[in-house]
C-alpha cells in the first residue's frame, strides 16, 4: 500500500484537472480521477495509473462514494448552471469524509457582489469550504486562462483574425497561465499542506501581453500574419451562439460577457505577473508562444489550408447572419440571482482591498 495520501481530483478529464491528474501521478500519488463518462481523456488518465470514477458532480451520492478512502482533494467546480450547488455537494461530502486538505480553484474576479452569479457563487464556495474545522484549504485564484485565446485559435490561423472584445489592441493586458502552469501550483499545494495550508495563490504566465502581442504571437506560431479585431459584445455573442465552445451552456455564455468587460476594465492585470508558478509549482511559466506551439501540434485545424480556410469562412458567415441572444431577457428567463447594485472588481474596496498589491500589503501589515 503507498504510503503517500489518496488525492481525489474532481472535473478531472477537463482543462486544469487532467494535468493535475498526470503530474500527481508523475509524483508517485494514488488518485481517484472523477469524470463525467469515459471517453478517450479518461483512458488516458487510466493509462498512466488513475483510479477512474465517473459521476455527476451534482450528486452527494456519487460524491460521498468518490471520497471513500480518500485524504486530500481538488475541487474543481465545472463552468455551468448552479456553481453553488457544486461546491455544497463538494463541501457536504468532503466534511463528511473528513479530509485533511483541499486545494480549490477560484476566480480572480470572486467578490460578493459581483453582477456574474457564477462569479458570486465561487466566492461562497470558496467560503463554505473554508468552515470545516480540521480540514486546511489551499485557494487558486486564477484570472483569465491563456486556453481562452486558443479558442479561436482555428478562425486566427485561416483567417488571420484574432477576434475577440478585449478592448484596445495595444492597452489591455493580462499574463496568460498556461492549464499545465495552473495545475503545478495545484499539485505544489496538494503535496505540501503544511507549508501551503490557509494561503491564496494566483498562478500567471511569465509577463503582461496585450491582445496585439497575443495575435502576432499566434501569427509566428501558425506561420501567417494574424491580426487582432475588437469586437462588440453583441459579435462576441453571436459568435458563442453561431460557433459555441464544445462545453458552454447558455448560462455561461451570459457570464462570459461580464468576464469579457472585466478584461476590457484591464483587471485581470492587476497584480500580475506573479511568482506563483516558480515558487509553488515549482517551475518556470511557460511563455504564450511555447504553449500555443504546442497547441498548434495537437490541432490539425490549425495548419492554414484552403479546405480549412473555407469552413473558416463558412462559420464567419454563420456568426454574421445569427441574430444576437439577448443575455439580461436569457438570465431573466433562467431566474439567475440578480442583485440590484452590482459592483465590477474595481470599483469594490473588498476586491481591491484583497487584490491590490499595495493595499493588500498595507493589509497585512495591519494584520501582523
Ligand atoms: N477559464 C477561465 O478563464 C477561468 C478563469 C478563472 C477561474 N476559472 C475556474 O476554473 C474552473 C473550471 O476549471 P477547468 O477549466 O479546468 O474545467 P473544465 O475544463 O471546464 O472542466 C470541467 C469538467 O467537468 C466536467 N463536468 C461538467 N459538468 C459535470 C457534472 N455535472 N458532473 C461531473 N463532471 C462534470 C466536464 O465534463 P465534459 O468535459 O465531459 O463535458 C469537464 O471535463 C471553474 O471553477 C472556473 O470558475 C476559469
Amino acid at each position: 500500500m503507498s504510503a503517500k495520501p489518496k488525492i481525489l481530483v474532481t472535473s478531472a478529464a477537463g482543462k486544469t484537472g487532467l494535468p493535475t491528474t498526470l503530474q500527481l501521478l508523475g509524483k508517485g500519488y494514488p488518485v481517484r480521477a472523477f469524470v463525467r463518462k469515459t471517453d478517450d481523456r479518461s483512458a488516458r488518465l487510466e493509462a498512466a495509473g488513475a483510479e477512474i470514477f465517473v459521476g455527476d458532480q451534482y450528486s452527494l451520492t456519487d460524491m460521498r462514494g468518490a471520497m471513500a478512502g480518500v485524504r486530500r482533494a481538488y475541487q474543481c467546480a465545472p463552468t455551468a448552471p448552479n456553481g453553488l450547488h457544486f461546491n455544497a455537494v463538494f463541501t457536504v461530502a468532503a466534511h463528511e469524509a473528513q479530509l485533511e486538505h483541499v486545494v480549490t480553484i477560484s476566480q480572480w474576479l470572486a467578490d460578493p457582489d459581483h453582477p456574474s452569479l457564477f462569479t458570486r457563487d465561487v466566492y461562497l464556495g470558496d467560503s463554505l469550504i473554508k468552515m470545516s474545522p480540521g480540514m486546511t484549504v489551499t485557494t487558486i485564484n486564477v484570472g483569465w486562462f491563456a486556453d481562452n485565446y486558443l479558442m479561436v485559435l482555428e478562425m486566427a490561423a485561416q483567417l488571420g483574425m484574432l477576434t475577440m472584445p478585449l478592448g484596445d489592441g495595444d492597452e489591455k493586458k493580462n499574463a496568460p497561465p498556461s492549464n499545465e502552469d495552473i495545475a503545478s501550483v495545484v499539485v505544489g499545494a496538494l503535496i505540501d499542506p503544511g507549508t501551503h495550508a490557509g494561503k491564496t495563490y494566483r498562478p500567471t504566465g511569465p509577463e503582461l501581453l496585450s491582445p496585439n502581442e497575443i495575435a502576432a504571437t499566434i501569427g509566428r506560431v501558425v506561420g501567417r500574419r494574424v491580426k487582432y479585431q475588437n469586437i462588440s459584445e453583441k459579435m462576441f455573442l453571436k459568435a458563442l451562439k453561431a460557433v459555441p465552445p464544445s462545453n458552454y451552456s447558455e448560462a455561461a455564455v451570459t457570464q462570459l460577457r461580464i468576464y469579457a468587460e472585466e478584461y476590457r476594465r484591464g483587471t485581470f492585470a492587476v497584480g500580475a505577473p506573479t511568482d506563483a508558478v516558480k515558487r509553488v509549482g515549482g517551475r518556470e511559466p511557460e511563455s504564450f508562444e511555447a504553449l500555443a506551439r504546442r497547441a498548434v501540434s495537437e490541432r490539425p485545424g490549425a495548419v492554414p489550408s484552403f479546405r480549412r480556410r473555407l469552413k473558416a469562412l463558412a462559420d464567419f458567415m454563420k456568426i454574421l447572419i445569427t441574430t444576437a441572444p439577448k443575455p439580461d431577457e436569457i438570465e431573466k428567463n433562467l431566474n439567475h440571482v440578480l442583485l440590484k447594485s452590482p459592483i465590477l472588481c474595481q470599483d469594490s474596496a473588498e476586491w481591491r482591498e484583497h487584490h491590490v498589491p499595495a493595499l493588500r500589503e498595507t493589509n497585512a501589515r495591519k494584520v501582523a
